[in-house]
């Protein structure tokens, strides 16, 4: 197992489930299940990252593409995660399937999509190059039992950047 490897797998996944919120129409029986198993994937993957990935990133990482380096990496990261949550909890004030719930749904998707791209562009290809295989591996089995053992949805919490990061330093 890579970890690299499993972060890309989930944003699959993620692009798959918005996909299949095309597909379904105005229907709130339908949506409302894909859209809270797309909810609580989108925010256990991010947790699990922040609990697990970052901060070995910040630890073994020098920079990958246009990033800064680790720290930037990071602080991006959080904070595109922080968009995220907002997004999730905009839909959760609006009944499922009307305008302004697809609205919400529509600024999580955005927010993903960037997201993910960066991320995939500057903290994975960072960590491709400066962490071992062994870490690879580890980390990827961590993070998998982590999503297992959270199946079920973790509560909403923004990360504040600055304090994320002075957190885990040194
Ligand atoms: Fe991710
Ligand atoms: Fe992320």
């Amino acid at each position: 197992m890579d970890i690299t490897e499993l972060i890309l797998a989930d944003h699959r996944e993620q692009r798959r489930m918005f996909a299949l919120l095309d597909e379904i129409g105005d229907d709130p029986e339908r949506l409302g299940p894909v859209w809270h198993r797309l909810a609580v994937l989108l925010e256990v993957h991010a947790d699990a990252e922040e609990r697990l990935f970052y901060p070995r990133l910040l630890a073994v990482g020098s920079g990958a593409g246009d990033s800064a380096g680790p720290t930037e990496e990071t602080k991006d990261a959080i904070r595109d995660h922080d968009d995220i949550r907002d997004a999730l909890r905009e839909t959760g004030r609006h009944p499922v399937g009307s305008q302004d719930w697809w609205k919400a749904v529509r600024a999580a998707r955005l927010a993903n999509s960037d997201h993910m791209a960066e991320e995939e562009r500057e903290a994975l290809a960072d960590f491709r190059r400066h962490a071992t295989l062994a870490e690879r591996h580890e980390l990827a089995v961590e993070f998998a039992v982590y999503e297992a053992a959270n199946s079920a949805g973790v509560p909403l919490r923004d990360t504040d950047p600055d304090r994320y990061v002075a957190g885990h330093a040194g």
